[in-house]
């Protein structure tokens, strides 16, 4: 068993580079296969898990893809073959199912098993539905484990989103970039990776318009071409990183970084003391003393991002005062409280609200990561914390993060990885 190991108590010190978005990488990966040619996608962060089992899916339908470097991959799409990925190839990720979308575009048809992915709650796809119907796709979804699409054509059409969602929005951009006519997405959701995923698809000579507002418009295209396209810098990483220089009271420049989509963060983390500095591409994130309180509530971009409320849940574990967490977009994601409790947290939870009391410090104790985000909090819980914190499960903070070890050993944290035998597991031989 793999466990990330930190001695906590030091600040952050010096400069780390963020890695490309995995989100905007999950979405562009499966739009590689809605032209017959080969696209270079260049900042791509290839060692995370959750691209590379994208990356297994896209050679499983026959794609071609070579490593060109630590951050550049090419797709050749020209013998993709099947419509049809099974469970094994989805069971990992949610984003799996950007694949019905492209599928959809790509030949009119998809049978994709029902995704993986983190437990934040219920996780519906009926709006994806919604839009692929939409479209003129007939949706079966079989004992509610394979999803059915076929269609004779796709022509756009309006689609109106009764809930803000980046999946259904993807999953109908992915479809209408080769239908027939005009699809206009209305209630899109506005992430950054939604702007990617446009920039790359006009790249390959779709016609997309408005992403990064609430109504996108979809123009079809008969055929898309390759092309070389750069993902855009991690958001949530960065934030992660701005939460952990100021939650252990470090001095940390972020480079590889949009500021625009780190507003919302930001805003929070001065409301709370810290000091930041904005370059064209870097953010300089500073703290001196204990933080201060604030509220937070989560909300689709460009609100203050879910993605980021456990790693601001640690920082006002140690904040000078009380402050309130209000989830709104996923119905279970408070469960990696259990954990920062054990090191010390005073935090209760009433439904969708979370009720911080900051202590001074946090001590060191045995986490695990519940989820993606909840390890990254432990990470930053494990930094900040007196003495010696192991986190179990890693595997789940390996699906997003990239050289955790190396980003934040070379800013001063005493981190490690270390192989463990668990002498309770009753599989292990001896
Ligand atoms: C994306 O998930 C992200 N994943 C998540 O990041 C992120 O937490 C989430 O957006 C919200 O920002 C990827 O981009 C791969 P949604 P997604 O559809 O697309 C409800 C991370 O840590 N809903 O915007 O699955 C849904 O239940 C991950 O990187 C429906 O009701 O999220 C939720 O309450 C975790 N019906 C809300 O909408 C639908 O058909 C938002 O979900 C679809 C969604």
């Amino acid at each position: 068993m793999e466990k990330f190991v930190i001695n906590g108590g030091i600040p952050l010190n010096g400069e780390v580079t963020v890695s490309g978005a995995k989100n905007a990488a999950l979405a562009i990966i499966p739009a590689a296969i809605l032209c017959n040619d080969v696209c270079r996608i260049e900042n791509i962060p290839v060692s995370i898990s959750d691209v590379r089992y994208m990356i297994s899916t896209l050679k499983y339908i026959g794609a071609n893809v070579r490593f060109i470097d630590k951050s550049t991959i090419e797709i050749d799409s020209r013998n993709v073959n099947s419509y049809m990925i099974t469970h094994d190839m989805t069971k990992h990720l949610r984003a799996s199912y950007y694949f019905i979308g492209a599928l959809l575009g790509r030949f009119g048809r998809a049978r994709v098993a029902m995704p993986g992915g983190c437990y934040l709650g219920p996780r519906p796809i009926d709006q994806h539905i919604k839009g692929f119907e939409a479209l003129g796709a007939t949706i079966s979804v079989e004992d509610n484990a394979i999803v059915e699409a076929d269609s004779v054509k796709l022509f756009g059409a309006p689609v109106y989103l009764d809930i803000v969602s980046v999946g259904a929005t993807v999953n109908i951009m992915l479809a209408a970039a080769r239908a027939e006519g005009l699809t206009i997405i209305e209630n899109a959701a506005k992430e950054p990776h939604i702007v990617d995923l446009a920039n790359f698809l006009n790249s390959m000579g779709a016609d997309i318009r408005g992403a990064g507002t609430d109504v996108i418009k979809i123009r079809g295209k008969e055929n898309l071409h390759g092309c070389t396209y750069t993902i855009i810098p991690d958001q949530i990483e960065a934030g992660t990183f701005m939460v952990a220089a100021a939650a252990t009271r470090g001095d940390v420049i972020i480079k590889n970084v949009i500021p625009k989509h780190l507003e919302s963060i930001s805003t929070k983390l001065v409301e709370c003391g810290a000091d930041i500095e904005e370059y064209d591409e870097a953010v300089r994130v500073s703290m001196t003393g204990r933080p201060g309180r604030c509220n937070i509530k989560t909300m689709p971009h460009p609100g203050f991002p879910t993605d980021m409320q456990p790693q601001m849940a640690v920082l006002l574990s140690l904040a000078d005062g009380t402050s309130l967490i209000s989830e709104s977009i996923w119905s279970n994601r408070f469960k990696y409280t259990e954990q920062l409790l054990r090191m010390g947290a005073k935090i209760t939870i009433d439904g969708q609200i979370a009720m911080i009391h900051g202590v001074e410090k946090l001590k060191g104790a045995p986490v695990k990561a519940d989820d993606l985000r909840a390890g990254a909090a432990m990470i930053i819980a494990g930094l900040c914390a007196e003495g010696r914190t192991e986190i179990e499960d890693i595997m789940h903070i390996k699906r997003g993060y990239e050289n955790v070890v190396e980003k934040f050993g070379n800013l001063g944290a005493d981190i490690k990885m270390i192989y463990t035998i668990d002498p309770f597991d009753i599989n292990c031989v001896g």
